[in-house]
């Protein structure tokens, strides 16, 4: 699926300085979930001040309890310490995986860098078996280096 067509909106979004940093984020989740049919949860994960850990931040989507995930647990947790890009099609295939809805079936994460280094990431559940492609990840790559020239 091309993605491009979103791009503009997200740097409107993510531009609008009346609005708080945490708004504007809220308003790009709800633009992608409304937008991407297989976008069925799509939140933010920040480092915890010094910790070693996520905390949530703004998403729209089934309430999670997963506010804080430690570094390492889960796939969230996994991508704070690996740097990478984490594409899961199955979620059912995975150990390393914490459940925050039986209807979710994939999972796609992507790290957010300020001055090279790892302060956050976006995370998007989708309901549909195997949906994402290069696509997604490039264009999730977009929308994360627009926020990250917002963030303090
Ligand atoms: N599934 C994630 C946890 C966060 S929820 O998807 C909102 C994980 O395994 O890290």
């Amino acid at each position: 699926m091309n993605l491009d067509h979103l791009k503009p909106k997200i740097t409107e979004i993510v531009s609008s300085k009346n609005e708080t940093v945490d708004k504007r984020l809220y308003q790009v989740c709800e633009l992608l979930e409304a937008s991407i049919d297989y976008y069925n949860w799509v939140g933010f994960y920040f480092k915890n001040g010094d910790k070693n850990e996520l905390k949530l931040g703004p998403y729209i989507g089934a309430p999670t309890d997963h506010v804080i995930i430690p570094f390492g647990k889960g796939i969230c947790g996994q991508v704070a310490l690996s740097n990478e890009n984490f594409v899961v099609p199955d979620v059912t295939a995975q150990d390393n995986y914490i459940a925050c809805s039986i209807t979710v079936k994939a999972e796609i994460v992507v790290p957010i860098f300020v001055n090279n280094q790892n302060v956050g990431q976006i995370d998007i559940d989708s309901n549909t078996a195997n949906p994402f492609t290069k696509a997604d990840e490039r264009f999730l790559e977009f929308v994360c280096q627009r926020i990250s020239e917002i963030l303090p």
